[in-house]
């Protein structure tokens, strides 16, 4: 049923496609996207020939930070729908063969959660307090937080609270924004109870649970300092106390075991943001998480020998540990690639996220593919009073944060919201930019050049080819130094040129898709700055 070899499990060489509920697509009308929404687009998506759909957070939230504020982990928040909302969508997209892969957000719960509203009831050192991370006051400086550690939206990962009856105040733990308070994952009475959220989610049918901040759940035993630049290196830096710390591997060994005695093929997903390949392979390892996001492609710069560099050394640490990557361009949490490569002209046919497109889906792994980043989706700059983004206010508004990647979609080229809601509907969450039908699903469906339409070709394609274009290993190719060129098992190959000036190929034999028209010149193919080629031999 999916894009995988014969054999294959679906996650190891399949496409799945992320979607952000909020800002897809609006059954109600009231301005937010919703799970069934959703449903009504899966169509959408098998015509786009994705295997799996991931769904980022719709749980009951606050929504401090869109949702990874979880203050319920087995509902749906009723802007998003209902359970059996969610229940349908799975039906739908199972009877359309799709996967559904929901998001688990561990390392923190909202600060509206049950579990926190009774820890602030209760007495420092209770089993309450102990589901969280807590810490005394020190009472000759009772302003000095228990360590430097910063929080990845700005300012202290610490915030002081007072304790019932008259007991002294303590300071809590919080990696993300004060409404984010992390759990404590030494406390076993916690980890019980993740088995029975893990496994609820696993009876209701889903294929896969994507867990946020995979790597950051188990923190140093002795809180010992971060040290200088923090901040700055939050989501790249290992050797944070906060981050990889060994514990987490005895935990996904644990869930692995639990999920693969349930019936299907279900898989674990780790948001793991190391930069170190090996210390991220450590995580996929035969008997943990099924798979890691890798972020390798979506950090490098548009440069061949640095993509070259990145990818041979990714794909030398996963295949090490017997795993393979799962690579990603574009999320909700970084700039869109249209926006991030400068791009090479810009509009709805920006060259360099094309040519970056059809070099992720000829490598062996797995794919992820960001809602919009199909239709050539740029970073929208949205006026101040529109942002959302916890980061904006913690940075005292400095940082823009990440809510131009969230805009919501355009599916048609006219109309209020370009159809994202029906007519008549409250504005959506985060406004739309003049002129946004241009990129319209609606558009790009009637045009052979667009952007969807390259993706929907190199997807169906890399079905296709060889069995499937995941599995194969690569063999590297020269064709100079500006061109990150490759080879599969079967032959197909792909040659992505990221310098200034066309560059002549030979003997790449039949040209399977381009991301602009590459002409022939002599017996060469000659392949134009910021573009890339599939070929298989003639
Ligand atoms: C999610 C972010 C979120 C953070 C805290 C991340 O990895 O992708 O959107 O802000 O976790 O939950
Ligand atoms: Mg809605």
């Amino acid at each position: 049923m999916t894009g995988s070899a014969p054999g294959e499990l679906w996650w190891r060489g399949g496409v799945c496609y992320q979607v952000y509920v909020r800002s897809f697509a609006d059954s109600d009308g009231d301005g937010v996207g919703d799970l069934p929404g959703v449903t009504a687009r899966l169509p959408y998506l098998v015509s786009l020939g994705v295997d799996a759909v991931w769904l980022t957070p719709f749980y009951p939230s606050p929504m401090a930070d869109g949702g990874y504020d979880v203050a319920d982990y087995r509902g749906v928040d009723p802007a998003f729908g209902t359970l059996a909302d969610f229940d349908a969508l799975v039906a739908d997209a199972h009877r359309l063969g799709l996967r559904v892969v929901c998001d688990l957000v561990p390392n923190h719960t909202s600060d509206r959660h049950p579990w926190f509203r009774e820890a602030l009831a209760a007495p420092p050192g209770s089993p309450a307090r102990r589901r969280y991370v807590f810490r005394p006051v020190d009472d000759h400086d009772p302003d000095r937080p228990p360590n430097d550690w910063r929080s990845a939206f700005g300012g202290s990962a610490w915030r002081r609270v007072p304790s019932p009856d008259g007991w002294p105040d303590e300071w809590y733990l919080h990696l993300f924004s004060p409404e984010q308070p992390d759990l404590n994952w030494d406390n076993p009475q916690l980890r019980a109870e993740f088995r029975k959220i893990v496994r609820c989610w696993l009876d209701r049918g889903v294929d896969g649970l994507c867990i946020d901040m995979a790597h950051a759940l188990f923190k140093h035993p002795d809180m010992v300092d971060a040290g200088a630049g923090q901040h700055i290196e939050f989501r790249r830096n290992h050797l944070m106390p906060f981050f990889d710390q060994p514990g987490v591997h005895g935990l996904y060994r644990q869930w692995r075991t639990m999920v693969d005695a349930v019936p299907g093929e279900r898989a674990l997903i780790g948001e793991v943001c190391l930069f170190d390949a090996d210390r991220q392979a450590r995580y996929v390892r035969p008997d943990e998480l099924h798979q890691a996001f890798t972020f390798e492609l979506l950090e490098c710069d548009w440069f061949a020998p640095a993509l070259r560099d990145t990818i041979g050394r990714t794909l030398e640490a996963y295949r090490r540990v017997g795993a393979r990557p799962a690579w990603v361009l574009n999320s909700h949490d970084a700039t869109r690639t249209v926006t991030r490569y400068g791009s090479g002209g810009g509009g709805p046919r920006a060259a360099r996220a094309r040519a970056a497109a059809l070099l992720m889906l000829a490598l062996p792994g797995a794919a992820y593919v960001y809602q919009g980043e199909e239709l050539g989706l740029p970073q929208v700059d949205l006026p101040d009073e529109a942002l959302r983004d916890p980061i904006w206010e913690r940075s005292g508004r400095t940082v823009r944060g990440r809510d131009g990647s969230r805009v919501p979609i355009p599916w048609t080229a006219d109309g209020e919201t370009y159809a994202f809601s029906p007519d008549g509907a409250d504005p959506p969450w985060l406004p739309q930019p003049d002129g946004w039908g241009a990129w319209s699903v609606q558009r790009q469906t009637a045009d052979p050049a667009s952007t969807l339409a390259l993706y929907r070709a190199a997807i169906r394609l890399r079905r296709k080819v060889g069995e499937n274009i995941g599995a194969a290993e690569l063999t590297w190719w020269d064709a100079g130094p500006d061109v990150v060129a490759f080879r599969r098992g079967d032959g197909f190959g792909c040659a992505v040129n990221t310098g200034g000036g066309a560059v002549p190929l030979t003997g790449v034999g039949r040209v399977l898709l381009a991301s602009v028209p590459a002409e022939p010149a002599g017996g060469a193919l000659l392949l134009p700055p910021d573009a890339a080629v599939w070929f298989i031999p003639a």
